[in-house]
């Protein structure tokens, strides 16, 4: 088992790698946690993995009480955040009584927000069942729910108390989610870690065969990467915008394909399109966009938009971005390659050249 621990203070905690889930409750002992514990989770992961959590937390003494939120992120809402805290109230829990999110990241993100609001803030601790939450929902403290004018826009930063991830979990799911979490590996490399980059080119298929060594390192590196960056700007107010590699493109694809496209793919266009943007600005040379485009098909993700089956028009595209450059007060930062490992925040980049990569 490996531990990356994301020192924060008084808000410090630790993310631990690879135990099994059977030991989740033996792992949470000694926090100081109440007695009394909510597993929030959804109908797709209770089946699978509830029953193993439950019982080893009772094991180590906790009284368990099941939450369960219908699978989807039209349920990562205000009024589901609600029925958490309608059956917290009804059963008597107190501001000791410990939230314990047992799934993706909308079940992360929701329980993790219930845990910041109810009674001012309880205990919060994580056990993330899918890559995507293993590698980043999970790891950071950022906890929301979606509005229906815009996602994530009701939110808090709220850190939980421990990070618990079984890898094991990984095999019962689907493969296009694994795929969608390996985007976000992908980014790390390109942002912070040539090194990272290199191994995840030489061991795809270890790594898509779940070969629990390299998915372990895989993880284990991603969550490194995320708690220091985090560690050094908890509430981005700079450095974390590096985190956004391949999410302006991306974000406005998922807006444009009204968040049918799942995440990472979205993400993964975003990337390929960003780094071909760096080159046009002279930022990198030409084998920055090569090696990103190369490593994202290898990983079966889409590049481009033919994999859509339809191409968003430009304008839409860019429209999008100017509505976030307004959420933003007035520009939008580019987060673009220099080279394989390090990255450039930038608000000066060239608006037409972009254009011109689309509509290509
Ligand atoms: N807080 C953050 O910093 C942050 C970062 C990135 C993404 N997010 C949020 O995370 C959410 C997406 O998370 P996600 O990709 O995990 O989606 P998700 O939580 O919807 O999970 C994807 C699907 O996989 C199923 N599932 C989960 N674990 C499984 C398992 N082990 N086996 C089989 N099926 C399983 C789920 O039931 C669901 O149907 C979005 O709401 C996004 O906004 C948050
Ligand atoms: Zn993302």
């Amino acid at each position: 088992m490996h531990t990356v621990d994301v020192s924060l203070g008084e808000r410090s905690y630790a993310i631990e790698i690879g135990a099994g889930l059977e030991s989740a409750g033996e792992r949470i002992q000694g926090l100081g946690l109440g007695r009394k514990l909510a597993l929030v989770t959804n109908p797709t992961v209770k089946e699978l993995y509830a029953q193993r959590v439950s019982e080893s937390l009772k094991a180590a003494g906790f009284q368990v009480m099941s939450i369960i939120v219908p699978d989807g992120e039209q349920h990562k809402t205000l009024d589901w955040a609600n029925s958490i805290y309608t059956a917290l109230l009804i059963n008597n829990f107190d501001r000791k009584s410990p939230l314990v999110a047992l799934g993706g990241g909308v079940i992360g993100d929701l329980t993790g927000f219930a845990a910041a609001t109810f009674m001012r803030g309880v205990p919060f601790v994580q056990i993330p069942t899918t890559l995507l939450a293993m590698v980043d929902s999970s790891v950071g403290g950022k906890t929301g729910v979606n509005h229906p004018m815009g996602k994530n826009m009701i939110g808090a930063f709220y850190q939980p108390k421990k990070v618990l991830m079984d890898l094991s979990v990984l095999k019962s799911l689907p493969r296009e989610e694994l795929l969608s979490g390996m985007a976000e590996v992908i980014k790390y490399g390109i942002i912070r870690d040539p090194a990272l980059f290199d191994y995840l080119e030489a061991n795809r298929e270890k790594i898509l065969s779940l070969d629990n060594d390299a998915l372990g390192f895989v993880v284990r590196r991603s969550c490194e990467i995320k708690a220091d960056v985090v560690m050094q700007d908890e509430r981005e107010a700079g450095l974390r915008a590096i985190l956004n590699f391949g999410h302006t493109v991306g974000h406005a694809i998922e807006t444009a394909e009204n968040y049918t496209l799942r995440h990472g793919y979205a993400v993964a266009i975003g990337m390929v399109y960003a780094a071909r943007l760096a080159h046009r600005m002279g930022l990198c040379d030409a084998l920055v966009p090569e090696r990103v485009e190369r490593i994202v098909s290898s990983y079966g993700l889409p590049t481009g938009f033919s994999a859509l089956g339809r191409r968003p028009s430009t304008t839409e595209l860019m429209d999008t971005m100017q509505v976030d450059k307004k959420a933003e007060s007035g520009k939008v930062k580019f987060v673009l390659p220099k080279r394989i490992g390090d990255v450039a925040v930038t608000p000066e980049w060239e608006e037409q050249a972009l254009r011109d990569l689309l509509t290509a």
